[in-house]
């Protein structure tokens, strides 16, 4: 049995214990958001059109398949390609494409997930849907680098860094050409991840169908809805392939 499969078998028998959240990380590959929650003890699954690079909950393919189920949170990745300042001599003759990442964009800001956190670096989405709640930086979260990213959050505070260092390489800019260029330069930095589980992960939560007492042995704790939750999350787990 590999680690992230008894990760997620203890997360699903504490879930009558503590606040499991339902997460969608959407647009991940890696993993790395998802794992961050997963050793939490939440129930988190990532998406993306391509397989999952570390063994764990995956759905490859497109995440608007998923909007619609049952999640507490969701941190979205979409694709900056065509919404990036540093891209934007390549925006002329490309409308087309801009235009349907920023619906793109729209629709996962949309979607009706209570509480969302959209990340992306600085481009358009600025100035054609909305500026961000937050920027942050990965010198404060313990890598001692700089690449500005833009958070829009919704139902969520924004992250406190959880360690400023000295470093401010631009260091994903310097990724040897070739192709995982793009890949490298995309992934989310751990201590990034980390800090979304830890200060995201113990949210009220705010799905109408949840028990609302204030006494925190309540909370959580319906039967009902915690079979309602686990049978689902369980048939999604089954058509992702990794609940085997
Ligand atoms: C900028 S990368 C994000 C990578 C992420 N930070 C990680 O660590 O894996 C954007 C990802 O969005 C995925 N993507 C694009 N359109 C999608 C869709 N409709 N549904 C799911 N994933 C999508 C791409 O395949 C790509 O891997």
């Amino acid at each position: 049995m590999n680690s992230i499969l008894q990760e997620l078998i203890s997360s699903f028998s504490s879930s009558q214990r503590h606040n499991v959240m339902k997460v969608l990380v959407a647009c991940e590959y890696s993993g790395i958001v998802r794992d961050a929650f997963i050793k939490r003890g939440h129930q988190a699954i990532s998406c993306d059109l391509i397989p999952t690079e570390y063994a764990g909950p995956h759905y490859q393919g497109d995440v608007r398949d998923l909007l619609n189920e049952d999640w507490d949170l969701m941190i979205a990745h979409p694709p900056c390609t065509y919404l990036t300042i540093s891209g934007a001599r390549w925006f002329k003759g490309r409308e087309k494409q801009q235009q349907d990442a920023l619906n793109f964009i729209r629709l996962l800001m949309e979607s009706p997930i209570p509480r969302i956190a959209i990340e992306n670096p600085i481009g358009v989405i600025s100035t054609r849907i909305r500026k961000p709640d937050q920027i942050i930086q990965p010198w404060m979260f313990g890598h001692g680098e700089t690449k500005a990213t833009c958070l829009w959050l919704k139902n969520l505070p924004t992250l406190k860094p959880t360690k400023i260092v000295s470093g401010r390489v631009p260091k994903v800019h310097y990724a040897a050409p070739g192709p995982n260029r793009a890949k490298i330069r995309s992934l989310t930095y751990s201590g990034i991840a980390k800090a979304m589980a830890k200060q995201w992960g113990y949210l009220e939560s705010l799905s109408e169908t949840r028990n609302t007492s204030t006494n925190p042995s309540d909370r959580f704790d319906s039967q009902a809805h915690a079979d309602y939750g686990l049978s689902r999350f369980r048939r999604l787990y089954r058509s992702t392939g990794a609940w085997v």
